[in-house]
């Protein structure tokens, strides 16, 4: 352990980090009050650099996936990053800032001082999210985390922007938490696929035949792609993609110069579109709207991501439905309504998922077979949901949002609620999509609004737009503003009135 001089007070500014090096490690030095702290310079999620992100309302938001963390004491306070900040000793010797090489220690793990037995089914964004929570908030019991996939939960969102790109192969999707914290926190983890729920005798049935009893269990299953039920679907080439080895299979079975038609212009249709497009296949997209993504981000948006991806050679239709896969043994083409045949080698399928409640026959159901959740994510005595399959209040309206960064919300928040606390979602939803090399983030859940007003071009990124609604921001999306929207992600919590946005936009532009 030893101090390094790394800056002078007056350099740090009073509105955002400053990144400063001991060696090759990176360091961020945040002003609270007076005072100076000292954290790891890289996001614990991806590791975007955090003096780019915001500080606003006491947190530091990171500019990428907007993780929060508070400033204080960088305790975690939002995800998608699933740790706290690793903290530096600094010292002040004059105006000179001196910082030790070496972190504070982590955190340790809760004693085993609890007898109650709590359950995850999923150990996707949700789940995974759910059990780091438990043992953060303090929970000592035993903590079962089951999925039917083998590997330990992963990040999901790189399946349709890096893997089946070529980019990243699928052995190297970043796990969400190393084996190393399972062992440490003590999470069973089980590999099974859950049958069945009996929420009377608070049991689950594995489909192996193995039950188990609990105290309070999480229900984290997610999304099902919804198959395409066409004759010649059944065709080994026609793919669906949600998890790593679907992934490897369209990988296994595409080739730079093959023909692939996608089928759907959700928001994983359009990023397979672009990821094998880069991977050097001819992509065709059978698109149910004429402009992708406009109940989302408008039209001026949604037709520049589309124009982006006729520049790099994305054939769209959107006249005609599909038909009929055709292929004797293989899939040769996609016959269309219309009687237009488009020939194709391989067939991907993104036209939207369904929640995965199969296994929960007694509980309630929204009519998109989704589960009834409270703002505090409980759907019964004793079980809470998050994630895909949660159907939750937010701003008062029913709703369910499929997006990574809210069903970690949301796990947390149920975690905290198993162990007797009293949380609601009080935050702004957030996504992100990636369309070549182009980041867009949009932040909000807006069904309606009266105005949309852009700074820059959404043709030629960077650009912001914001969506209002009498005057106050109902939804912002953006590309290459990164600190502007994770400025907004803490402000759009209370009512902001546009005026106000654009001024802190161009504060911290
Ligand atoms: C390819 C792809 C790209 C995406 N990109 C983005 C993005 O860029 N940004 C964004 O915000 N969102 C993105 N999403 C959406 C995001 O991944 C989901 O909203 C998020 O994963 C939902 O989390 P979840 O925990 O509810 O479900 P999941 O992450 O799907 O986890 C559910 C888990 O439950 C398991 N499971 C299901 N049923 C059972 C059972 N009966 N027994 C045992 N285990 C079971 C599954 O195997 C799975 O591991 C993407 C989704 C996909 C598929
Ligand atoms: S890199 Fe910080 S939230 Fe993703």
């Amino acid at each position: 352990m030893a101090l390094h001089r790394v800056a002078r007070f007056a350099d740090v500014p009073e509105n955002r980090g400053l990144e400063v090096r001991i060696a090759d490690t990176k360091i961020v030095l945040l002003r609270v009050g007076d005072q100076l702290r000292a954290y790891q310079g890289e996001c614990p999620h991806a590791g975007a650099p955090l003096a780019e992100g915001a500080l606003c309302h006491g947190r530091l938001i990171c500019p990428w996936h907007k993780a929060a963390y508070r400033i204080e004491d960088g305790g975690l306070c939002d995800p998608p990053s699933l740790d706290s900040l690793k903290r530096y000793p600094l010292e002040m010797r004059d105006d000179e800032v001196w910082v030790d090489d070496q972190p504070l220690s982590d955190p340790h793990t809760p004693p085993a001082d609890d007898e109650r037995t709590f359950v995850i089914i999923g150990a996707g964004a949700a789940g995974t999210a759910g059990a780091a929570a438990l043992r953060e908030k303090g929970f000592g019991g035993r903590v079962v985390l089951i999925d039917r996939e083998a590997d330990a939960g992963y990040d999901r969102t790189v399946l349709s922007k890096f893997v089946i790109a070529g980019e990243m192969p699928p052995e190297e999707v970043p796990p969400l938490r190393d084996e190393r914290f399972y062992r440490e926190q003590r999470i069973e983890r089980i590999n099974g696929e859950v049958a069945s729920l009996d929420t009377a005798n608070k049991t689950l049935r594995l489909a192996d035949g193995q039950s188990l009893t609990y105290d309070a269990a999480l229900l984290a299953t997610g999304g099902t792609p919804n198959p395409l039920t066409l004759p010649g679907a059944d065709l080994p080439q026609v793919f669906l993609l949600r998890s790593k080895d679907q992934a490897t299979r369209i990988l296994n079975a595409a080739k730079p110069g093959q023909r692939v038609v996608i089928i759907g212009d959700s928001f994983i249709a359009l990023e397979s579109a672009s990821a094998l497009r880069q991977y050097g296949l001819e992509v065709t997209v059978l698109a149910r709207h004429a402009v992708p993504f406009v109940k989302q981000f408008g039209e001026a948006v949604g037709k520049a991501i589309r124009a982006r991806h006729v520049a790099n050679g994305v054939v769209f239709h959107s006249d005609s439905e599909a038909a009929q896969i055709e292929g004797t043994g293989k899939v040769e083409a996609v016959k269309l309504e219309n009687g237009q045949r488009l020939p194709a080698d391989l067939v991907l399928v993104g036209i939207g998922v369904s929640p995965a409640t199969d296994p929960f026959a007694d509980l309630p159901k929204e009519k998109d077979r989704s589960l009834q959740a409270d703002g505090g994510m409980r759907v019964a005595d004793g079980l809470w949901a998050a994630g895909d399959i949660a159907t939750f209040p937010l701003n008062g309206q029913p709703q369910r949002i499929e997006h990574w960064r809210l069903a970690q919300q949301q796990a947390r928040i149920a975690a905290a609620n198993m162990l007797g606390g009293d949380e609601h979602y009080l935050d702004v939803p957030y996504f992100w999509t990636w369309h070549f090399g182009k980041n867009y983030d949009y932040l909000g859940h807006a069904e309606s609004w009266d105005e949309v007003e852009f700074k820059g071009n959404p043709d030629h990124p960077p650009f912001i737009g914001l969506f209002s609604k009498n005057g106050v921001v109902v939804a912002a999306v953006a590309c290459d503003k990164e600190r502007a929207m994770a400025m907004l992600a803490e402000r759009m919590k209370q009512p902001l009135p546009v005026d106000e946005a654009w001024l802190l936009i161009r504060d911290v532009d």
